[in-house]
């Protein structure tokens, strides 16, 4: 059989003992941006160019930055807003016994004023090269003065953009409900009233065809609170989504995204290109790579705190380097650590672009995409930031029969794969029982011989410190009522991210070994074989 299957367990990390416990590390919530005061200085300036981007094409562009104060401190820093003309007048209360503060939006990212400057708590200048992304409005960039905490925006730049802020961007693949379908998801500016979304595809230098897409939005109400709610909103724009049907396995598709504007006049993206998946029990070569708690990074070094996910980058830099050797990725939760920070959502579809455009990026939800109390999620810590599941789930498809609930089954080639859903009820009796139970019973084993179990927080066994201080080696209850199912339908593989490191065990039921020998195993196991994916990076634990 010439199935591989490559557990990179890469992961980033940032993880620590918190990691269980706080939400509050997303950089942009050290800003105390409802305490901003508006101060402008008359003697300091910003500006930035160029003052139009993407005039080719791109989506993604390096911007200078200049600034002067006359009184310079270490502690200032530079804020990129979007949409420009972020303002008072947008500002909501946070409750209806409060003033609606200054500033109301937080900066899509932010710097010291002094980085790369060292001179700048003397000379009062510096400029900065910055990185922005196509996200549908435009950009302004403030300086502040008073560090994170106490604010006082002293000057404010002319206002740059990209030449179309609507155009269809970042495009992701996922397999959709049949085997032989694929789904392409992207982000755009152009609501229904404006224009028609569509993908042109076929068969690479075959007769191409058009294929509709649907298009999801949400407002500020579907969030469940702060900060998606408030500082960390922003107009998430038109999410698309194509159903490319009745592909031939294995064969390499183009396609291209378009949106027709009422004039008949249309807007389009590069063109891009995928492998059809293989039909299932097709022996061919089917390479998987499964990770979580990736996250993102800024290229341009800005909203760094914390070393919050400072391998991120290294992460996708790696699968980019290696796509050809990749065909399927699941990340299996913690995807952005948006945390309630939408704008922070586009910077990972456009971090993951040159991958998730090529091979299906299938993701599963973690404690930071869904938790919140009150809202349903099995566990009640506000690890979402307020966003509920909402984001992740309108902006990457799975094929779910509901994807509020986050469980689906997906076969790619000798492969089954039995995704899971962490925060929510796994527990005998819970309809997600049912469907696990159904998801691992109905596979023809001898077609598809590796069954494989998929999940964000640790079911299974793990020997992370902050378990082992509640006398567990796996989430409470984690395995309790799903060994027996893992056991009788033979699990062959259970992966699990939300602790950062990489970890496997033996063959194991009940915690013990069924086997015992360490990096080869021919014949029945007898047990299934658990792996922690979530750390492909060399911070400590
Ligand atoms: C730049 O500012 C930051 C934040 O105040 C400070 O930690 C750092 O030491 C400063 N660097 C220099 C070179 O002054
Ligand atoms: C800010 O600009 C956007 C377009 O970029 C516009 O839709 C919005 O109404 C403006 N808001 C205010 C308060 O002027
Ligand atoms: C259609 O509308 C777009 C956007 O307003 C414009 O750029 C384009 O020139 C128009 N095309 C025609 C044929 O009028
Ligand atoms: C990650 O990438 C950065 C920038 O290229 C590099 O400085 C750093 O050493 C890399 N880290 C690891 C662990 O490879
Ligand atoms: C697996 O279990 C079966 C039934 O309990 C047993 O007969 C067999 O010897 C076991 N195989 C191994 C390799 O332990």
């Amino acid at each position: 059989m010439r199935v591989f299957l490559t557990l990179l367990a890469i992961l980033v990390a940032l993880l620590n003992l918190q990691e269980v416990k706080s939400h509050g590390v997303q950089p942009l919530s050290t800003i105390a941006i409802y305490s901003a005061v508006i101060a402008i200085d008359e003697e300091a300036y910003i500006k930035a160019a160029p003052v139009i981007l993407g005039l080719n094409g791109q989506n993604k562009e390096w911007i200078t930055v200049e600034y002067g104060i006359q009184n310079p401190s270490i502690d200032d820093w530079i804020g990129v807003f979007s949409p420009a003309n972020f303002s008072a007048s947008t500002c909501l209360p946070d409750n209806p016994r409060t003033f609606p503060p200054l500033l109301c939006t937080a900066p899509i990212k932010f710097q010291y004023a002094n980085y790369t400057n060292p001179k700048y708590k003397n000379t009062g200048k510096g400029s900065l090269k910055l990185q922005l992304i196509n996200q549908r409005s435009d950009f302004s960039f403030a300086l502040f003065s008073g560090g994170l905490l106490k604010p006082k925006l002293v000057a404010l730049s002319n206002t740059i953009s990209f030449a179309n802020p609507n155009a269809p961007v970042y495009p992701r693949l996922a397999q959709g409900k049949q085997w032989n379908e694929m789904t392409v998801t992207w982000t755009s500016g152009y609501g229904l009233d404006e224009a028609e979304p569509f993908v042109v595809w076929g068969q690479k230098g075959g007769e191409q065809r058009n294929s509709l897409a649907v298009t999801l939005t949400f407002d500020r109400n579907t969030m469940c609170g702060a900060p998606a709610r408030t500082v960390g909103w922003r107009d998430p724009g038109f999410i698309h989504t194509s159903f490319l049907k009745e592909l031939w396995p294995n064969s390499v598709y183009t396609y291209k995204l378009g949106h027709r504007l009422l004039n008949g006049t249309c807007i389009w993206s590069q063109m891009y290109e995928f492998r059809a998946s293989p039909y299932p029990g097709q022996n061919s070569l089917q390479r998987v790579v499964i990770f979580g708690d990736m996250g993102k990074d800024e290229a341009d070094g800005s909203n760094e705190y914390n070393n919050f996910q400072p391998g991120s980058l290294n992460t996708t830099k790696q699968l980019i380097e290696d796509l050809k050797n990749i065909d399927i990725i699941f990340h299996i939760g913690d995807i952005s650590y948006a945390n309630g920070y939408l704008s922070q959502w586009d910077q990972f579809t456009s971090q993951i672009e040159p991958i998730a455009s090529r091979v299906p990026y299938m993701i599963a939800s973690g404690n930071h995409e869904r938790d919140w109390p009150g809202t349903g999620s099995f566990y009640d810590t506000m690890d979402s930031g307020g966003e509920c599941g909402v984001l992740a789930e309108t902006m990457f498809y799975v094929p779910a029969e509901n994807r509020a609930k986050f469980w689906y089954s997906t076969d790619y080639g000798m492969f089954r794969f039995c995704i899971a859903d962490t925060e929510r009820d796994w527990r005998e009796g819970s309809e997600q029982y049912k469907f696990i139970e159904h998801c691992l019973a109905s596979v023809d084993r001898q077609k598809q011989p590796w069954l494989i179990f998929l999940a964000h927080r640790v079911l299974g066994y793990s020997s992370c410190a902050w378990y082992a201080s509640q006398g567990s080696s796996a989430e409470p209850m984690g395995r309790e009522s799903l060994q027996k199912l893992w056991q009788k339908y033979k699990v062959d593989i259970a992966i699990f991210g939300h602790v950062h490191n990489y970890e496997r065990t033996c063959p194991v039921y009940e915690n013990v070994c069924t086997r015992n020998e360490k990096h080869f195993y021919k014949g029945a196991l007898n047990g299934t074989i658990h792996v922690v994916a979530g750390r492909s990076r060399s911070e400590p634990f």
